[in-house]
């Protein structure tokens, strides 16, 4: 197993110096850094580069950089009540410890409830993110209570992928699932619910009750790429379009036309409620294939 292509994890810094792992598999090369358990590049050996990152992401200390494959947990946006929580939680921000490696190009990370983390949300937890590159990209997150009362928690891998251009991709297997639209300029007339989702305006959608496999085609860069997920019961697809994208931080330009991101979640009435010694898994398995 232990050849050029496959090997144990190995230390890297990324752009902003910080600790990292790069990971080597039949199904190509991915990087991420501790900070977040944050999985910034998935090279691939036929089709490149499957992620986007912002030419104007920051690296900063605990900066949570635009791009890649942001872990949100345990809110999906704004906290509820706190205007100075962070948005999509706080582990984007948190340094994670590297808890097993194997062999192989696997990995897995764990982050647990700190006094930071306690004073914006009282809980002991336990979020374990294992990465996994066979032909496939495989990511867990595991989720355990490991405190004496029940808590509810929302969770998202937030995937930003490169589609060239996002006029020319669209999102197959969320027909007919109910969503519910949140972006401030969408496009005028609903979307038809029996057709892929398409782009044409700012979309921030987020759909209950998804089925475990998505496909995202990027016509413009001839590439499918399958999401299947396992214990992920919402799907967001966003994509902040003109105006959106000129008033946010970390993306540059015209950017915002060569991504979309599409999230596996449980998220709003979907959230996960968790007893005492209880572990809720969502698993991700990303495939990449010519159109
Ligand atoms: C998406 C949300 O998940 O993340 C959008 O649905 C949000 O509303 C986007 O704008 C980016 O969030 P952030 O915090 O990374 O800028």
């Amino acid at each position: 197993m232990n050849d050029s292509s496959t090997a144990r994890p190995t230390a890297i810094t990324d752009a902003g110096g910080r600790p990292g792992l790069e990971l080597r598999g039949p199904g190509g090369c991915v990087r991420m850094t501790l900070l977040g358990a944050h999985v910034q590049s998935w090279i691939h050996p036929e089709h490149g580069e499957v992620l986007f990152m912002s030419a104007d992401a920051s690296y900063a200390e605990r900066a949570a950089s635009r791009g890649g494959i942001p872990l949100v947990f345990p809110w999906f946006g704004a906290h509820a009540e706190r205007k100075d929580a962070p948005a999509h939680g706080f582990a984007r921000i948190q340094p994670f410890e590297v808890a097993a490696q194997g062999d192989g190009p696997s990995v897995t990370l764990r982050l647990s409830d700190t006094e930071d983390t306690r004073a914006l949300w009282p809980h002991a937890f336990l979020a374990e993110l294992t990465v996994s590159v066979a032909e496939t990209l495989a990511i867990t997150l595991a989720v355990t209570n490991t405190g004496d009362a029940a808590f509810d928690f929302e969770e998202a891998l937030h995937s930003y992928f490169v589609v060239g251009d996002v006029h020319r991709a669209t999102v197959h297997g969320l027909e007919g699932v109910p969503h519910v639209e949140s972006a401030s300029a969408p496009q005028e007339s609903p979307p038809d619910p029996s057709e892929p989702i398409g782009f044409c305006a700012e979309t921030d959608r987020i759909y209950q009750g998804v089925p475990d496999r998505i496909e995202l085609r990027a016509r413009e860069l001839d590439r499918r790429i399958e999401l299947g997920t396992r214990g992920a019961r919402s799907a967001i697809v966003w994509n902040p379009w003109i105006a959106k994208a000129a008033a946010m931080s970390q993306l540059q330009g015209d950017e915002w036309q060569q991504f979309v991101c599409v999230e596996s979640a449980n998220c709003r009435e979907n959230r996960v409620s968790l007893e005492p010694g209880a572990t809720h898994s969502m698993e991700l398995t990303l495939r990449v294939s010519s159109q």
